[in-house]
This record gives structure tokens, C-alpha cells and sequence, in this order.
């Protein structure tokens, strides 16, 4: 007998690793949206040619500061933002109010690098705040702890003037320094907008990666965390601190697996970007599919996981046409497949392949990442589904039977191990990106708990 799926999904009862010695923030609308946007939007998105150019091309706060000095998104409206991602399905959003180049999107009293010193002169995290409460959305925002612009920030392998000699012997640069910005800042964050609901920091790299790394003692992570807890109990705090926070973060791939740390299992969120940057690319046209997309949505779904889809607004503060078809695109599948993706978890039953399970409650969701010829075999589930429908149309899906000890005959189906059901699927395939088959399991052991 599998085991039963807790309701809304097997995944919300997942004991999240804790940050404090304080109660654990409730994490249940986290793993019930399941699909968030992030936006990478800054200085670099004038440079268009990826977030991290500061670092590639070494470039010195001075050549830097051309993108200061004409920042001027003159088309921002969080609005529009809110609305298409709401549109396309998602249900939190997470703005970069500081990428490692440094730059502030609010109105810092802790420093003159910011969005009210350039010609905009206005503050963008407030409003964009009011925008995704407007739509209903979850606020999250992004704070980069690693900083190219700061005077205190140590030099390392990440920094954009790592191999200027000169520098790096004139800097007198003090952690401690930088430390109190940082948790300044992060205050700033916490007491102007009103309620955060999640806080994405990057990164820690204590480990070796780059020469002067950093983590969680240079960061003092533990107070930070402390200070969080206190202003704002209930956010939810990514991993790379250096400490363990409320959920993990795979990057720019999809785990194998629903992710565990020391043997426990965990909350997980994959970043995906839409071509391999996340800031605003001009010229990158490694686009990602729509198909696609919304394949990894369900692939991490049925793992137990979320999906936080970035996207990289222009200079100007648009969503680039790309963006708005491929998210236009998710969005018309979500309109007619949510139900198997919102408060939905991993099933315990084991999907063929080309197939990805999710679960909610008594509610089997088939994905059918390839259309075989019409006849699909499902494992395990003979005599547990009362009744079968394709999701888009609500159109009845018949259950075949087959004898199970009856080998395959010229034009009779066999050959099928016992206790697999057998559904009748049309030739045609529906036009959507992926199909989904909504199973009523009819075992009452697997109903919603209570
Ligand atoms: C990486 C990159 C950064 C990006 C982030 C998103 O850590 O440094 O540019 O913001 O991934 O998760």
C-alpha cells in the first residue's frame, strides 16, 4: 500500500531546516504557489550584455559609472510586471535591490550609490512593493552580499579589479566595515516597505571557489539571521548565508530528486533563468521554449520543488517582447492546468517514463511529456482511479481492461504487468504545451487527511 499523501501535498509537511532557535516561519504558502518571478534589473541591464559584466570585464568604478549616470527607466511600471507574472501563473515575485554591483533600488540612507542620485531620482522598491500587493502576490527581494562597489568589501576572486596590484595594496578595506552596512541595509529593508515575505541573499563561498572567499563569518550570518527573525518573523530566508535557512537553491538545473541535506529532506526552490543571464542580454538568444519551461515547472513540482523564473527587464524598465510571448505562453497553460501545479506535491507513485507525477490530496496529475499512440500504461494504479478526465477539456479519459497474464496478440494489447491501469487517450494530442490526464484516486486511505 503507498503511503498516504499528506493534503494540500506531501511536500508542505517537509520539515524546513531552521535558521534560529526561534519557531520556524510557516513555509505553507511557499510550497503552495510553487511558481514565483524573479527580476534582475540594475545598472547592467543598460551594459545588456549580462550581470556580472562589472566582473568579465573588469571594468573600474569609473568606466562603471557611465550606466549610473544615464539610468533613467523612463518605462517602469511594477504594475505591468506584477500583472504578468500574476498572468503567467506565478504568485511571488523577488527584485534584485542589490546586485553585487552594488547599486541600491531604494533610497539607502547608508549610501550615495543609488537609484535617487541618478537621473530617475526615484526610489523603485517601494513602488514595486505596492504593485505586487495590488496583484495578490508575495513580496520578496534580493540582496546581494557580495559588493564590487563598497569601500570596506574586501578585494577577492570575484572582484572586478582582482588583478589590479595597485588597488588591491591601496585599499584599506575592514569586513567589520562593510558587516554594518550590510545589516544596516537589510534593516532598511525590513522597516520601510512594510511586510517582506521572502529575502533571497548571494552568496557565500567560504569554500575556495574564488581566492578571498566568504561566508557566514564575514557576513556575521547568525546575527543577521537574529535581526531578520526579529523584524520580520515570518520571512522566508534562502541558504546562502552560509547558514542553512527556510529552503535550498538549486541554480540553473533541475534536481534529480526531491533535495535532501544530511539525509533530511528540504524545501527547494530552483532559479531558472530564460537564456543563461539574468540580467537584461540583448544579444544572447539562448532562449528557452515555452515547452520547456513549463516541463521544468512540472518536473520540479513533482519532486517536491518550486520554480522561481527569472526574468531581466530593459534599461527603459520593459519586459522585452521574448519575455512577454514566453510568459504569456505559461500563462495560458496555467490557466488551464493550475490545479495540478498549485498546493500539488510529488505522489508516491511512480510515473512511467516521459510521465511526471504530482499529488494533491486524492487528485493524481498525469503530465505527459511525450503523446504515445493511444494507449497509456500507468504502473500500480489499476483499480485506484474512479475516474479519469484530460485536464484542459474536462473530457472523459476511458479505462481499458486488460487480462494481465494475456501476452501482446497481432491486434490485442497484452503483455502488461498486474496492477497496471490502462487509459485510452485520443490520437490527437491536445494543443498544449503538456498535456495533463486528472486522476480521482478512489482509495479513501488516499483522501485528504482530515
Ligand atoms: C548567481 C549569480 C547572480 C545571480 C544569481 C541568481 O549567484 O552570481 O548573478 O543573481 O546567481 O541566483
Amino acid at each position: 500500500m503507498p503511503p498516504n499523501p499528506d493534503s494540500p501535498a506531501a511536500s508542505p509537511s517537509v520539515p524546513a531546516t531552521t535558521t534560529a532557535p526561534t519557531v520556524a516561519p510557516d513555509t505553507t504558502w511557499f510550497t503552495t504557489d510553487r511558481f514565483g518571478m524573479f527580476i534582475h534589473w540594475g545598472l547592467y541591464s543598460l551594459a545588456a550584455r549580462h550581470e556580472w559584466v562589472k566582473n568579465r570585464e573588469k571594468l573600474t568604478d569609473e568606466q562603471y559609472q557611465v550606466y549610473f549616470d544615464h539610468f533613467d527607466p523612463d518605462r517602469y511600471d511594477p504594475a505591468q510586471w506584477a500583472g504578468a507574472a500574476r498572468a503567467a501563473g506565478m504568485r511571488y515575485v523577488v527584485l534584485t535591490a542589490k546586485h553585487h554591483d552594488g547599486f541600491c533600488l531604494w533610497d539607502s540612507a547608508l549610501t550615495e550609490y543609488k537609484v535617487t542620485n541618478t537621473p530617475h531620482g526615484r526610489d523603485l522598491v517601494g513602488p514595486f512593493v505596492e504593485a505586487c500587493r495590488a496583484e495578490g502576490l508575495k513580496v520578496g527581494l534580493y540582496y546581494s552580499l557580495i559588493d564590487w562597489h563598497h569601500p570596506s568589501f574586501p578585494v577577492d576572486g570575484t572582484h572586478p579589479q582582482r588583478d589590479d596590484e595597485e588597488f588591491r595594496a591601496a585599499a584599506d578595506r575592514d569586513i567589520r566595515d562593510y558587516q554594518r552596512y550590510l545589516h544596516g541595509q537589510v534593516r532598511e529593508l525590513l522597516t520601510s516597505f512594510g511586510r517582506v515575505d521572502y529575502l533571497f541573499f548571494d552568496f557565500s563561498y567560504a569554500d575556495g571557489s574564488w581566492w578571498g572567499g566568504k561566508g557566514p563569518d564575514d557576513w556575521d550570518s547568525p546575527k543577521l539571521l537574529e535581526t531578520i527573525r526579529e523584524l520580520q518573523p515570518h520571512v522566508l530566508v534562502n541558504d546562502r548565508t552560509g547558514l542553512p535557512g527556510d529552503f535550498v537553491t538549486p541554480e540553473q538545473y533541475q534536481p534529480s530528486g526531491p533535495m535532501t541535506e544530511d539525509g533530511r529532506p528540504v524545501l527547494w526552490e530552483a532559479c531558472q533563468t530564460l537564456n543563461g543571464s539574468w540580467g537584461y542580454d540583448r544579444d544572447n538568444l539562448d532562449h528557452k521554449s515555452a515547452d520547456l519551461l513549463i516541463r521544468m515547472l512540472v518536473d520540479g513540482v513533482s519532486k517536491g520543488g518550486n520554480l522561481l523564473l527569472n526574468v531581466g527587464p530593459t534599461g527603459r524598465g520593459d519586459l522585452d517582447p521574448c519575455t512577454v510571448a514566453v510568459l504569456g505562453e505559461i500563462g495560458r497553460w496555467m490557466d488551464l492546468h493550475e490545479r495540478s501545479v498549485r498546493g500539488c506535491g510529488p505522489s508516491p507513485y511512480t510515473a512511467p517514463t516521459e510521465c511526471r507525477y504530482t499529488q494533491r490530496g486524492d487528485r493524481l496529475y498525469v503530465h505527459l511529456f511525450a503523446w504515445p499512440l493511444r494507449h497509456l500504461h500507468l504502473p500500480g494504479l489499476a483499480g485506484r482511479v474512479r475516474y479519469a478526465q484530460l485536464l484542459n477539456d474536462a473530457s472523459e479519459i476511458t479505462q481499458v481492461h486488460i487480462d494481465p497474464d494475456r501476452p501482446a496478440l497481432n491486434t490485442e494489447m497484452g503483455g502488461q504487468p498486474a496492477g497496471t491501469l490502462t487509459l485510452q487517450i485520443p490520437v490527437q494530442r491536445p494543443d498544449t504545451p503538456v498535456p495533463v490526464i486528472e486522476l480521482y484516486l478512489d482509495t479513501p486511505d488516499e483522501r485528504p487527511q482530515g
